[in-house]
C-alpha cells in the first residue's frame, strides 16, 4: 500500500551510514518526517539533535513501523538479519533497497567481491524473507553524495529500479524525479541480479584512479 494519507509523508531509514544520513537528510529537506534505525539509537542523537522536530532515531523494528516509506541501507552482509527482524513493519510498504551484497573478502584488482552469485540477487532474497514487502531496488549503483540532486551540469543521471510490485516501482519513481534523477524501471525483482553488479562497475574508477564523481546515464539513439 502506497497511500496518500499523513503517513505517507513518513519515511523509516533503516541505517546509521552515510546512506542513512544522506537519505534521510534528503527526505527532511522535502518535508517528510523521518526516523533513522540502528541497534543503538543514542548513536544517532547528535543527528537528531541537529537536524529538527521532524527527525527522529529508533531500534530497527520501531523504524519499520514509523516509515510508510522503508529505505533500507545497512551493510550488505547484516541486511538478511535487519529484515528478519524489521519484518513485521514492513508488510504492505515500498521499501527502497540500496543495499549492495559485497562480501568481508577484499576487492580482487579494484572489483569488489560479492557474497551472491550471477543468477541471484540479495534482493531478491531479502524479498523472500519479507514476502509482503515491496522491494524496489534504487540507489545502490551510485556513490552516497550523488544520491540526491546530482549535478551533472544539466544532464540527469540514470537509476535502474526493479521490484516486484508496479505501485511500488511508481512510487519510487517519484521519488526519484524529487531527488534529481531519471528513473529506468527494469521491471521484476530478478532485474537486481543486473542492477546490484553495476556497484562493482561503479567503484573501479574508485579505487584505481580515486575518481568518485560520476553516475551512470542510458543513452538511446
Ligand atoms: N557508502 C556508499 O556510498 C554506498 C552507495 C551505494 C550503496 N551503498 C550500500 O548501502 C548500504 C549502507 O552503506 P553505508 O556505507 O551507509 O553503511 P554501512 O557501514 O555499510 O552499514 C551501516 C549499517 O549497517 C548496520 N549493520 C552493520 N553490521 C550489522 C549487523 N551485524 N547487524 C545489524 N546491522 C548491522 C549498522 O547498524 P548499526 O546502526 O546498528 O551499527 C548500520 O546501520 C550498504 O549495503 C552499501 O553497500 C553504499
Amino acid at each position: 500500500m502506497c497511500d496518500d494519507g499523513a503517513m505517507s509523508k513518513n519515511v523509516g531509514v533503516l541505517g546509521s551510514g552515510v546512506v542513512g544520513e544522506t537519505l534521510a537528510n534528503a527526505f527532511l529537506s522535502l518535508g517528510y518526517a523521518v526516523m533513522r534505525g540502528s541497534r543503538d539509537p543514542s548513536k544517532l542523537d547528535a543527528w537528531r539533535a541537529q537536524s529538527g522536530p521532524q527527525a527522529h532515531v529508533g531500534s530497527f523494528e520501531a523504524t519499520a513501523a514509523f516509515g510508510s516509506v522503508i529505505v533500507l541501507c545497512v551493510r550488505g552482509t547484516a541486511a538478511e538479519a535487519v529484515v528478519r527482524i524489521a519484518a513485521e513493519g514492513l508488510d504492505d510498504k515500498l521499501v527502497l533497497d540500496a543495499t549492495n551484497p559485497i562480501s568481508e573478502a577484499p576487492p580482487e584488482q579494484s572489483v569488489l567481491q560479492y557474497f551472491t552469485g550471477p543468477n541471484e540477487s540479495l534482493m531478491e532474497r531479502l524479498q523472500k524473507l519479507a514476502p509482503k514487502a515491496k522491494f524496489v531496488k534504487a540507489f545502490s549503483s551510485v556513490g552516497a553524495p550523488l544520491m540526491f540532486r546530482p549535478d551533472f551540469s544539466g544532464q540527469k543521471p540514470t537509476m535502474f529500479i526493479c521490484g516486484d510490485d508496479a505501485s511500488a516501482r511508481s512510487r519510487a519513481t517519484e521519488i526519484l524525479t524529487e531527488f534529481g534523477w531519471e528513473t529506468e524501471d527494469l521491471g521484476g525483482a530478478p532485474s537486481a541480479r543486473a542492477i546490484e553488479p553495476l556497484a562493482m562497475l561503479w567503484c573501479i574508477p574508485g579505487m584505481r584512479n580515486n575518481q568518485w564523481s560520476h553516475a551512470f546515464k542510458l543513452l538511446r539513439a
